[in-house]
């Protein structure tokens, strides 16, 4: 997984100088995928944003009723190409007559596109999913921009490369590692709550949970400021002695979020710091929006190895994932 962690850099330099070939133009574009390859779906929908495309991320069974009608343009990403739910969708939008293109290193889905004759993306196997996210997520956002649904991104993925390759540094040396040994030392034998701003923030968010959950077994939950303000805050006033010992927050500021959420940010944090742990926070670095994710995505996953490490945990096997899979197959 260390080597997967430091071959980001490499992966999204290769899907900066990959070749979409002919994907059909969209103004509405709907990402399927589970997990590791699902979280491509929301990448996408922050480079969508940019060129005022909607395009949504649909992590489940079966086509969503409003595609029936909408006919978005399909993006199915599964890196094993054999992820049930994904698969569901696919052969409904199939059923449907979407046009759609598949992104995976082969399997089921790379059938079933050359059956319906949607262009499919073989991306390198032989990683885990999550590890691959500079395959998946550089993938997706060429086939965005080669449907006219996102701006250029080879320029950004260079950039995200760079900024990637900084912070980590040889062999994980870089600042990213110093980051995460701080934050791992700062959060201690608590469960992980990371919060992120609107947007950007949210995706990166989310990321951060995944990555504490599937690498360091991590237990870790996510939310969005400023909808936390609406409900959240008021849920740390029954149980403080258990909240301020058990529970560390770690927020992800990105300098593109609005000053409305960075004031919310400082505000949230004076309002619940008695009652729950506040451990750090992250800061995105770069000038493109990709670049800017890549940079707090870097810093989740040294933090996931460092706590992994702390634990003598392997960071690589997710043996309940494969047990839910063999039992349900
Ligand atoms: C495992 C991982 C999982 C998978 C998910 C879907 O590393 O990240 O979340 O991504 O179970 O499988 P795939 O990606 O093969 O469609």
């Amino acid at each position: 997984m260390r080597e997967a962690v430091l071959g980001l850099p490499d992966q999204l330099r290769w899907a900066a100088s990959l070749d979409p070939g002919e994907i059909p133009a969209a103004d509405t574009v709907l990402v399927a995928g589970m997990g590791g390859s699902g979280i491509s779906g929301d990448v996408a929908t922050l480079l969508a944003g940019e060129a005022g495309t909607f395009c949504t991320v649909h992590k489940g069974y079966g086509l969503p009723a409003w595609a029936q009608t909408q006919r978005p343009l399909l993006v199915a990403v599964s890196y094993s190409g054999n992820t049930e739910e994904t698969l569901s969708v696919v052969e409904e939008a199939a059923a449907a007559g979407l046009e759609g293109v598949a992104v995976s290193t082969g399997g089921r889905l790379a059938e079933v596109a050359a059956a319906h004759q949607w262009p499919h993306l073989q991306v390198p196997a032989g990683l885990q999913p999550r590890a691959a996210l500079g395959y998946l997520a550089g993938t997706v956002a060429r086939v965005l921009e080669a449907a006219g649904a996102a701006p250029a991104q080879g320029p950004a993925l260079t950039e995200a490369a760079a900024v990637a390759a900084e912070l980590l540094g040889p062999d994980l040396t870089g600042p990213a590692a110093g980051l995460s040994a701080d934050l791992a030392e700062g959060l201690g034998d608590r469960i992980a709550l990371i919060y992120g701003g609107q947007g950007l923030g949210a995706v990166a968010a989310q990321r951060w949970k995944t990555q504490l959950n599937e690498n360091a077994k991590w237990p870790a939950f996510w939310n969005v400021i400023p909808e936390l303000n609406h409900n959240e805050i008021v849920g740390w006033g029954a149980i403080p002695q258990l909240t301020r010992r058990d529970v560390g927050i770690i927020s992800l500021r990105d300098r593109g979020e609005p000053a409305r959420v960075g004031r919310r940010f400082e505000l949230t944090a004076e309002i619940i710091a008695a009652d729950v742990g506040i451990v750090g926070e992250v800061s995105s670095q770069g000038q493109s929006i990709l670049a800017r994710l890549i940079s707090l995505l870097v810093v989740a996953d040294a933090l996931s190895l460092e706590l992994a490490a702390r634990k003598g945990i392997d960071p690589l096997p997710v043996e309940p994932i494969d047990k839910l899979k063999r039992s349900l197959a």
